[in-house]
């Protein structure tokens, strides 16, 4: 046997022990779709963040509910057992979303944010907002008062903004202007793409924080490009210059509260994807720990990932961390070419490549 085998099979891998983290954005989809997906986060993650751009949207605390019965029904079927996984749910803020609502969401104690989709920013955006604080004044008011968080899709859809500076722009334009005018309304600035977003969230009044993918933190934009056009790297916010992966490399790893995880693992069809104009979308959620761990690792802050995972978006949403733990171990894995998707097939983040890390079996 080669020496350097009969080494490796004597040690111990590495390991990484956390208190059980939480995804702070996440799409399930519906349907067969949901079912396909729901085990891939709930063996990792203790709650989500449930993303409310079905089609039709989630746009009323019933429909919020009935969504949640539909994840729940889709644990069980999948075998989860009870308790393991809880979906926190969210609302779709539309121009006509009232302030109504917003209490009857706070009140039900399931709902436990409000997504703003500036309108034909991404996937299933149709229905999102014109203009904010033109539309939104009452709404926001509620938010604000009962505590609501406001979950923003960063990036401002004017055409005449390049597509790599929609979120520099949208913190000048949405950003300040909103945090002068509701103070004390708790935003998220979802999956953080910038050095400039890193700056604002890290420097903004009040209470402000951001996600952060795992695959921005891992990738630049050539992965978009490497060898030919790829459109399983494609997602929105784009991909961005090596400057701003580094930037969110030491946002996520610095322990500072206002940065936590939300993967933005978004499930569609390979068909989708690979066609003429394909969907934005990254699927990781199947890997998510191990592409975190992989990050932190190569950054030589592993000591940092619990904080970043498990336990400053608890603190920021005002719930406890979670019972239990999860391991990870340092044994290379495969991430395969393709997994199930309802009646079709997803692509997953770096498909064919190999993580150093693996979730330790139970
Ligand atoms: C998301 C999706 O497919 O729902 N796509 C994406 O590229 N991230 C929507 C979103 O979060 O922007
Ligand atoms: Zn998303």
């Amino acid at each position: 046997m080669p020496r350097g085998v009969a080494q490796s099979l004597g040690r111990e891998p590495r390991t990484v022990t956390l208190v059980r983290p939480d995804d702070w954005h996440l799409h399930l989809r519906d349907g067969a779709v949901l079912q396909s997906v729901i085990l891939d986060s709930a063996r990792q993650f203790g709650r989500a963040i449930i993303m409310p751009n079905l089609k039709p949207p989630v746009l009323t605390t019933a429909d919020a509910q009935a969504y949640r019965d539909r994840i729940l029904a889709a644990l069980r079927q999948a075998g989860a057992p009870a308790g393991s996984f809880e979906p926190l749910m969210t609302l779709y803020l539309t121009d006509r979303t009232a302030p109504d609502e917003i209490r009857r969401a706070k009140d039900s104690g399931l709902v436990h944010g409000v997504k703003l989709y500036p309108a034909g920013a991404t996937t299933h955006s149709d229905a999102g907002v014109t203009d904010l604080l033109r539309h939104c004044r009452a709404t926001l008011d509620a938010m604000q008062d009962c505590g609501m968080p406001l979950l923003v899709h960063g990036e401002v859809t004017d055409p005449e903004v390049d597509l790599f500076d929609r979120e520099a722009v949208f913190i000048d334009r949405v950003m300040l202007p909103l945090r002068q005018a509701y103070p004390a309304l708790k935003v998220v600035f979802e999956h953080l793409t910038t050095a400039e977003g890193v700056a604002y969230v890290r420097e903004a009044p009040g209470p402000v924080a951001a996600t952060i993918t795992a695959h921005h933190l891992l990738y630049n934009r050539n992965a978009l490009f490497k060898g030919g056009l790829r459109p399983h790297w494609y997602c929105l916010p784009v991909l961005k210059r090596e400057r701003h992966r580094l930037a969110l490399l030491d946002a996520a790893t610095s322990g500072e509260a206002r940065f936590f995880l939300g993967t933005d693992s978004a499930p569609h069809a390979k068909g989708a994807k690979e066609q003429d104009c394909g969907c934005a979308g990254c699927y990781t959620a199947r890997h998510a720990m191990a592409l975190y761990v992989s990050a932190f690792d190569a950054a030589g802050r592993l000591d940092r990932l619990e904080a970043f995972a498990s336990l400053n978006g608890p603190a920021f949403y005002g719930l406890p961390p979670n019972a239990g733990t999860l391991t990870l171990e340092q044994v290379p894995e495969q991430i395969p070419a393709s997994l199930p998707l309802a009646d079709a097939e997803v692509v997953p983040l770096a498909a064919g490549e190999s993580l150093a890390w693996r979730l330790r079996a139970e």
